[in-house]
């Protein structure tokens, strides 16, 4: 329960709208787990006390193609369920809302209401097992018979929507992908269940007619795009939720327009199961110029002594889920102190060589510079060469942190940056100039949490009024390159020394940039644009960017407090 406060606390709590609420908590939350636990223990707590009702389905469904309040309120109950890490009390009512459907015999129409919130229930369940699978469950009979309840309950409403005149598309089709990859996770030798809908694949046909006109680099023994289409924004529907339809078919335009190398995580939703079931259906000659980069990421201290199988164990799963060979293998470490990281690298460096089916380069995820050249050090005693390809970082116009240590740290040893964070979410782009500084949970602005993470940046970095500096400034080079604001702040990052390749956050099926992307590609920026650019981002002797290395600490740090 919450504790004693005072009373002008109180009457502020009482009449404070709520975004500001929001925002509020958001900075709370974000000090620390002295203040995230609390907060999520309380949320539990209230939970417990009282859990919210299964509505009747006329009540979530009484008429065709609407969306009613009761029907977002238990999506948003469900949502707080998982969210506040009780997953697997969130899937009885996962599976009432889908059984509800066929119960009330509820139509929608294609792009209607109700299908958008349909496609985005798909994402919330795909969200709910990916947090059951991290969270370890003990894999009892009481939770496999919940995990195949709720397939069955797909398989129903998949019936239903094939039986209805005229047939209705088919709305939980990641759901179920994501739900039965996760109950083969935990139950390995579990009989099948009776969800029997066929995987058959329906092979892709693709127009690439010659390579556009993209950079590349090399990353190890790969020549790859200086773009990745990132899948962070897989990880939860509050990016939007595009069908699986509509995301297969804007990863087929990435590759058609020659932008063939994808970001993925362990913990980002389904984006592996994603991009390893589009990448299986391509024709061998079009798949083999495709390149997988995903992450091994533990967050927290292992319970095993680090050896050759612990480690082939995180290589094999990386696989199974993308449905083959994992090109960049990238590595994040919860804690500096716990050194079992070192002899981690060192597996993961002699899988590539004993394993390389299973993963060809091995990179880092968010190190800072001290321990990036630690493990490079560590890895020439043990093994004699560096072997270690990249690191990801976030870098751009307003954390440029990396030009601090990073970027002479990766040049040392032959480091390639991947860098995320670079369009800030979409804040550095046309659409933010001239304009006020968004609230950022208001339900009118639609932000992402991308860019709530990014707006918080902004402010690490400056005033919002300093921000409109920096994009006036990027607007007249953008002008003189006839190129977008956001072409600007690639660009910048691009020419950046030991920078290989620009992640930019991809909403499949919900937004797409990529003509407009490309166009970095088509020019340069000339000592001028770099000077007049560098004095608003860094200042005139790089002190704000200095000084954003001393508040923050250097790159990844603030990954680090978060565990
Ligand atoms: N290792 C880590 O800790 C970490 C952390 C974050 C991200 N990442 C990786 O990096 C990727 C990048 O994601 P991010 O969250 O950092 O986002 P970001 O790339 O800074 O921003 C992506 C957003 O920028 C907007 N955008 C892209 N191109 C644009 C253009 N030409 N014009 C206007 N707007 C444009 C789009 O917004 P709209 O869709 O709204 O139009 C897009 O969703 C992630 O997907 C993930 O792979 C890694």
């Amino acid at each position: 329960m919450a504790g004693h406060v005072n009373m002008m606390d109180d009457y502020l709590i009482s009449n404070l709208p709520p975004e500001t609420l929001r925002s509020a908590l958001r900075l709370l939350v974000s000090q620390g787990s002295g203040t995230q636990q609390p907060f999520v223990e309380h949320v539990r707590a209230r939970f417990h006390e009282n859990p919210p009702r299964l509505e009747a389905p006329e009540r979530l469904f009484p008429r065709d193609d609407i969306v009613v309040e009761e029907c977002l309120a238990f999506v948003a109950q469900a949502r707080c369920i998982f969210s506040c890490k009780l997953s697997r009390d969130s899937l009885p009512y996962l599976e009432h809302f889908v059984r509800a459907i066929p119960h009330a015999s509820v139509r929608w129409t294609e792009n209607g209401e109700l299908a958008r919130l349909l496609a985005k229930f798909d994402g919330d369940v795909v969200q709910a097992v990916q947090a059951l699978k991290e969270s370890h469950p003990e894999p009892s009979s009481g939770l496999l018979s919940s995990l195949n309840s709720l397939l069955d309950s797909l398989k129903s409403c998949k019936e239903y929507c094939d039986g209805a005149t005229p047939p209705m598309l088919f709305p939980f089709i990641r759901a179920r992908r994501q739900l039965r990859d996760v109950t083969e996770f935990l139950f390995p030798n579990a009989a099948p269940s009776c969800d029997t809908i066929e995987r058959a694949a329906v092979a892709i046909t693709t127009k690439v007619t010659g390579r556009p006109a993209v950079e590349t680099f090399q990353l190890g023994s790969f020549v790859i795009p200086r773009l990745f289409n990132g899948l962070w924004q897989l990880s939860s529907p509050s990016w939007g939720s595009g069908t699986a339809e509509s995301q297969e078919t804007a990863l087929l335009h990435a590759v058609e327009s020659g932008l063939t190398a994808a970001d993925m995580a362990d913990h980002y939703g389904d984006a592996e199961l994603i991009y390893g079931e589009f990448r299986s259906k391509l024709a061998p000659e079009v798949q083999s110029t495709l390149y997988a980069a995903t992450k091994w990421c533990i967050f927290s201290a292992i319970s095993t002594p680090v050896t050759t199988s612990f480690v082939l164990g995180g290589v094999r799963e990386r696989c199974r889920r993308l449905g083959g060979r994992v090109e960049l293998l990238q590595f994040h470490w919860y804690d500096y102190e716990a050194k079992e990281y070192l002899d981690i690298l060192v597996e993961l460096v002699r899988i590539t060589v004993s394993h390389p089916e299973l993963v060809a380069t091995i990179g880092l995820c968010n190190f800072d510079s001290k321990h990036v050249a630690e493990a490079c050090e560590y890895l020439i005693a043990k093994t004699g060469s560096v072997e270690i390809a990249s690191s990801q970082v976030q870098f751009s116009l307003v954390d440029a942190r990396p030009l601090q240590e990073m970027v002479h740290v990766c040049e040392k040893y032959g480091l390639k940056l991947l860098t995320y964070g670079s369009f800030c979410g979409g804040f550095l782009s046309e659409r933010w100039l001239n304009q006020p500084a968004p609230e950022i949970y208001l339900e009118s602005n639609q932000l992402t949490p991308s860019q709530r993470k990014y707006f918080d940046m902004i402010r690490s970095w400056g005033s919002w009024d300093e921000f409109q500096v920096l994009l006036r400034c990027l607007s007249t080079v953008a002008r003189k390159h006839n190129a977008s604001i956001s072409n600007i702040a690639t660009r910048w990052v691009l020419q950046q020394p030991a920078v290989g390749a620009v992640i930019v956050g991809t909403r499949l099926g919900v937004s797409d940039h990529i003509q407009d992307n490309l166009k970095a590609f088509e020019f340069e920026l000339d000592g001028d644009d770099i000077s007049s650019i560098n004095l608003v981002a860094l200042g005139s002797s790089r002190e704000i960017m200095l000084d954003l290395f001393r508040r923050l600490g250097d790159c990844g740090n603030e990954y680090r407090r978060m565990h």
